[in-house]
C-alpha cells in the first residue's frame, strides 16, 4: 500500500494531486513552505481528470487515484495550463489510461503539442464550450495570460465547483486540504505573496475576469486551484482580495530597498525610514537584501505607496543584489508608486543615478534626484535623508 489516498471535496470530486513538501524555488520566487500539484478526479459517466502533477509526482498522483478507480478507467483528461509542474505527467498519464479524449484551450494544444511533442491528438475547446460527462457538464472558460495565453478554467455547474488552475492558489504545502482548515495569517500571507509574485503583472485582465465571472453569474461553492489549499468557505473573501490586489490601490506604506557595503547605505536608509515613520498613519519597511529575499520584497510592495531604493556602488554600478531585485520588480510591473534613489560611494558614485533610471523605466513617479553620500554620510545628508522620508510621507497621505 502506498499510503496515498484520493480525498474527497464534493459529492463526485477527487483530489488526486501531489504535495512538494521540499521545492524552495519556483522559477526565482522562495517557496519557503514547499507547494503541491493539485489534480482533480471527476466521477461521472465519462470519468475525467483534470489537471496532472509535475514530472516526478506521478506515482502518487497514480496511487490516489488507484484509490477510487483503475486509471484505466478515466474517459477525459483536460488540462487547464500547460505549465510542466501541471503538464510534467500528462504524456505518461496518456500512456498508461490511454483516455478516449484530452482538451485543452485552443492555445494550450498548441502549446502542449510544442512542450510535450505529444503525438496524441488533442481536442481545442472553446470559450464558453460545455463538455458533457454524460450525467454532468463542465463549462469551459478561457483566462487568456492568467497567467499563460493558454490558461483556462473549467466549472462543473451541477456542484458549483470552479478548477481554477494557477489562479486563487498559493505554494503551501500541507497535510490540510481545504484553506478553512489552515491558520487565517498564513493563508494570507501566502495568497498574496502568490499574486504579488506570479499575478500581479496581469492585475488588469484579473480584474475583467472578475467581472465577466460576476455577469455570467457563476456562482462557486468550492475554488480548487492548482496549488496549495481548496477554498470551501468565504469564497467572497478570496474573491474580494483578488479584486483589491489586482485593483492596485496603495496605502501609505514605504518600502526601502536597499543593499549596503560598508553600512552607510544603511545609515541613510535608517534615516529616510525615520522621516516617513515620523508622519502619523505612515509606516516603512526596511528590506536590507542580504537577508530579505527578492520575493518578499514583492509581497511587501503589494499595496505599498513608495518604492524607495538604495545601494552603494561597486565597479561604477549598483550591488548585484539591487540589480536582481530589480529587474525582478520590474518583470512584475506594480502601478501607482512613487519613489527615491539613494546611495553612497567612495570616488565614482553612479549607483543611485542607474536606480533612478531603473525606477523610471518602471514608471514609478520618481519624487527628487537621488540622495548621495561620499564615504559616509555627513550630518547634513542625513538630515535631507529624514526630510525626503517625510516629503515620502506626505505624498503618500
Ligand atoms: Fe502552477 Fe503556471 O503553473
Amino acid at each position: 500500500m502506498s499510503g496515498y489516498q484520493a480525498l474527497k471535496i464534493s459529492d463526485s470530486v477527487y483530489w488526486v494531486g501531489a504535495v512538494d513538501w521540499n521545492i524552495r524555488d519556483f522559477h526565482g520566487y522562495l517557496t519557503k513552505r514547499g507547494s503541491s500539484y493539485n489534480a482533480y478526479l471527476i466521477i461521472a459517466d465519462k470519468i475525467t481528470l483534470i489537471d496532472t502533477v509535475k514530472a516526478p509526482f506521478i506515482e502518487e498522483m497514480f496511487a490516489r487515484i488507484s484509490s477510487v478507480v483503475a486509471p484505466d478507467k478515466i474517459d477525459y483528461i483536460i488540462s487547464n495550463h500547460s505549465e510542466i509542474d501541471h503538464t510534467g505527467a500528462l504524456k505518461e498519464t496518456i500512456r498508461r489510461v490511454n483516455p478516449e479524449k484530452v482538451f485543452a484551450s485552443k492555445m494550450g494544444v498548441a502549446t502542449l503539442s510544442d512542450l510535450l511533442s505529444l503525438e496524441y491528438p488533442l481536442t481545442a475547446v472553446a470559450d464558453g464550450e460545455t463538455l458533457s460527462l454524460g450525467n454532468k457538464e463542465l463549462v469551459f472558460i478561457e483566462t487568456k495570460m492568467l497567467h499563460w495565453p493558454d490558461s483556462m478554467f473549467s466549472y462543473l455547474p451541477c456542484e458549483k465547483v470552479l478548477f481554477s488552475q494557477d489562479a486563487f492558489g498559493m505554494h503551501l504545502a500541507s497535510s490540510f486540504l481545504f484553506a478553512d482548515e489552515i491558520e487565517p495569517a498564513i493563508l494570507e500571507y501566502e495568497a498574496a505573496t502568490y499574486y504579488a509574485n506570479i499575478l500581479l503583472p496581469y492585475s488588469p485582465l484579473v480584474l475583467k475576469l472578475l467581472d465577466r465571472v460576476t455577469k455570467m453569474g457563476l456562482v462557486a461553492h468550492v475554488i480548487a486551484p492548482d496549488h496549495g489549499p481548496i477554498w470551501r468557505k468565504n469564497l467572497n473573501m478570496v474573491l474580494e482580495k483578488y479584486r483589491y490586489w489586482a485593483s492596485q490601490n496603495v496605502h501609505p506604506k514605504a518600502v526601502i530597498v536597499y543593499d549596503t557595503m560598508w553600512g552607510s547605505t544603511e545609515t541613510m536608509a535608517r534615516h529616510i525610514a525615520l522621516g516617513i515613520s515620523d508622519t502619523s498613519g505612515c509606516e516603512a519597511r526596511l528590506l536590507r537584501l542580504d537577508a530579505v529575499h527578492r520575493s518578499e520584497v514583492a509581497y511587501e510592495l503589494l499595496g505599498a505607496g513608495a518604492l524607495v531604493v538604495g545601494s552603494a556602488t561597486l565597479n561604477n554600478n549598483v550591488l548585484p543584489r539591487i540589480a536582481d531585485v530589480m529587474t525582478y520588480l520590474k518583470g512584475l510591473r506594480p502601478l501607482n508608486k512613487i519613489g527615491q534613489a539613494f546611495g553612497s560611494y567612495g570616488w565614482s558614485g553612479e549607483a543611485p543615478q542607474n536606480i533612478q533610471q531603473m525606477l523610471v523605466e518602471m514608471k514609478v513617479a520618481v519624487l527628487d534626484d537621488p540622495i548621495t553620500a561620499k564615504h559616509k554620510p555627513a550630518e547634513d545628508i542625513l538630515e535631507a535623508c529624514v526630510l525626503t522620508g517625510k516629503k515620502i510621507a506626505q505624498k503618500l497621505k
